[in-house]
């Protein structure tokens, strides 16, 4: 399988943060902006992985810094830091648009393990990275850090 380079598949959405979304004073829920954050490290890994079926294995704990409001832009960059074998670590920088003022600020970010199955449901290999820069090359270090420890917390290594 041909390595492929992170800009690849590097995602980015914004939703309009509307009523159904918030409790009665406004504060957007955890829960809305997690689904979004799943959707799009799921769309990261589709662009990377092709044509399996990708799934959800683990998301990292998630501090929320600051509250996103109705009538904010809830604004997620993605992209894949680190690949194993089936499994990709896909970070998500989570921002809060606020129009009225023109100010974009961060909310959280979260770190997203996905993995690739085939079509019988078993894990299946997915495209290495192609590291260009240093950045991707620091990126990729620190990602496999970070899933050797959530992975032992998992009791899976
Ligand atoms: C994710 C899942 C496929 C892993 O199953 P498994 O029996 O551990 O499979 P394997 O041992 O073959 O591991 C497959 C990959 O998942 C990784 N993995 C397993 N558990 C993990 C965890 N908790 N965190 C990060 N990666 C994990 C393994 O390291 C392995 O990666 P690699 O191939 O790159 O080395 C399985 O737990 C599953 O289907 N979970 C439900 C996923 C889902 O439906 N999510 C949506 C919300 S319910």
């Amino acid at each position: 399988m041909k390595p492929k380079s992170p800009q690849e598949s590097r995602a980015e959405t914004a939703v309009l943060m509307m009523p159904p979304d918030a409790n009665p004073m406004g504060n957007v829920f955890g829960g809305v902006i997690m689904k979004h954050v799943d959707l799009v490290a799921g769309i990261v890994a589709k662009r990377h992985a092709g044509h399996a079926n990708l799934v959800t294995a683990s998301i990292d704990r998630v501090t929320f810094l600051r509250p996103v409001f109705i009538g904010n832009a809830l604004v997620l960059s993605a992209r894949i830091n680190y690949v194993r074998r089936s499994s990709m670590e896909v970070e998500v920088d989570i921002d809060s648009e606020d129009f009225d003022a023109g100010a974009r600020v961060r909310t959280g970010t979260a770190f997203v393990t996905m993995v690739a199955l085939d079509k019988d449901g078993r894990a299946t290999e997915v495209p290495q990275l192609l590291l260009e820069t240093d950045e991707e090359k620091k990126r990729f270090s620190e990602g496999k850090r970070r899933m050797m420890t959530r992975l032992r917390e998992a009791g899976k290594a």
